[in-house]
């Protein structure tokens, strides 16, 4: 019978050691960021309702009409999360946490999916990691959140980025902005491509984000969203870009930036790396104040971000950047014989007990191979031990950088403890 071997899909991968160290610092960086930013964790369930998806994010959406992936069981249809926000926003509402009183300050990391045709930096299942701060309407808020957000890509340490910055408005400047596009498209529509052709009818403001070739001549003199802000919508955003240049945070005003969900108001920005291709976000947010309401909230304004952590990892690749390395045991336990296994295995307790990190050899194998074994997983120490030297109560340690070996009492060895870790 031959033997099936099986493959994750198409655009999932699994996270390997060796590789996963990176991704646990970048968690550490993101959770000391939070810390400091004093926003708290939220874990929501990764399946959700299709219909809060659809309803916050947009029908007429990239990801809610297209990649998403949905099933029903029963009565119930549930959706694989496509990303955090409209899950943010309804566990805000469903668990009541504006009775907490004042603004909730919220950070999430975990997976998400959307069934997009993978390339580099595309994958159906990918990771963010993300912070909402639900309650505030202040320019402020907007800044802190985008303050948050650059300071972790400064604490790891990717500075070459660029931070687009755009307004998409009120519900009123977007009425008006979408018909003046409406009027400069329609009578060119014959030369736009043929998704733009199809979003001039359902969203124009979509066509301005078109990476088409055939559109980018047509953009360039398309009418600027600034000319038609409401004067609420431009005092906003001008207490946006003043907030952020006393933060020294710098940005580009790019009036084409529109992000693919809907329940955008006002501010909107992303954060993109030279070093991705074409897949070029960083991250991105902006402000949402209307989406609690739309999921059966009271009105409230919020802002948030959200950052793809595999792009990360690649610019990280790009810069030559290594977050953490893959951690050697402090000691291996290399043995000969039964007896000095058993001993080993029953004198790491204590060690791990003093905060070592421990392991040996599982499987008797020669002292060569368990030496080499010791040299792969780059312990700093190995302690060399068989029945002689049980016997004898002396066992060899060495240390592994140095290639310097001393004899010591098992009972020293525990004492030694303290000066290999200060040694770290
Ligand atoms: P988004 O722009 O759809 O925004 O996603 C944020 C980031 O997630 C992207 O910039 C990208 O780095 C990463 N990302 C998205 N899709 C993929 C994918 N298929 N493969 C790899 N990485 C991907 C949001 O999700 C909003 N919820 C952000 C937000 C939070 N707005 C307000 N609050």
């Amino acid at each position: 019978m031959s033997k099936t071997k099986f493959n994750t899909h198409h655009g999932m991968v699994d996270l390997l050691p060796g590789e996963i160290e990176q991704w646990q610092a970048l968690e550490s960086i993101v959770r000391e960021t939070a810390r400091l930013f004093h926003f708290q964790e939220i874990r929501t369930p990764v399946l959700e309702q299709t219909e809060l998806i659809a309803r916050g994010v947009g029908q007429l959406t990239d990801i809610v009409s297209k990649e998403m992936f949905a099933f029903d069981r029963g009565e119930d249809r549930y959706v694989l999360r496509p990303e955090g926000t409209a899950p943010v926003a309804r566990a805000y509402v469903q668990n009541h946490l504006a009775q907490r009183g004042g603004t909730q300050r919220l950070f999430y990391i975990g997976p998400f999916f959307r069934a997009e045709r993978p390339q580099k930096g595309r994958q159906r299942q990918f990771h963010q990691f993300g912070a909402e701060l639900i309650g505030a309407s202040s320019a402020i808020a907007d800044a802190e959140i985008i303050a948050f957000m650059q300071t972790v890509y400064n604490r790891v340490g990717i500075t070459n980025t660029s931070l687009k910055l755009n307004s998409v408005g009120d519900p009123e400047s977007r009425d008006a902005y979408r018909k003046a596009l409406y009027n400069y498209f329609q009578p060119i529509s014959g030369k736009l491509s043929e998704i733009s052709r199809k979003r001039l009818e359902t969203n124009p403001m979509r066509i301005l984000d078109s990476k088409e070739e055939e559109d980018q001549p047509l953009k360039i003199d398309a009418p600027k969203i600034f000319d038609y802000l409401s004067n609420r919508s431009k005092e906003h955003f001008n207490a946006v870009t003043d907030h952020l240049e006393r933060l020294h945070i710098s940005y580009v005003l790019d009036p084409f930036l529109v992000r693919g969900l809907d329940y955008y108001t006002e501010t909107a920005f992303e954060l993109t790396s030279p070093d991705l291709g074409s897949q070029d976000a960083l991250g991105g947010g902006g402000r949402y104040d209307l989406l609690i309401e739309d999921v059966g909230g009271p009105p409230t304004p919020a802002v948030g971000f959200a950052c793809g952590m595999e792009r990360l990892m690649i610019a990280c690749d790009a810069l030559g950047i290594t977050m953490a390395d893959p951690p050697g045991p402090d000691i291996y336990f290399v043995t000969r014989g039964e007896a000095a296994a058993r001993w080993a295995l029953e004198f790491m307790p204590d060690l791990r007990t003093n905060g070592l990190v421990c392991t040996m050899d599982y499987s008797g194998r020669s002292l060569k191979a368990q030496m080499k074994d010791a040299n792969r997983q780059q312990a700093r120490y190995t302690v060399i031990v068989g029945e002689q030297e049980l016997e004898k109560n002396r066992i060899t340690l060495r240390n592994m950088e140095k290639s310097e070996e001393t004899t010591v009492h098992p009972e020293e060895l525990a004492g030694s403890v303290t000066a290999i870790q200060k040694s770290r």
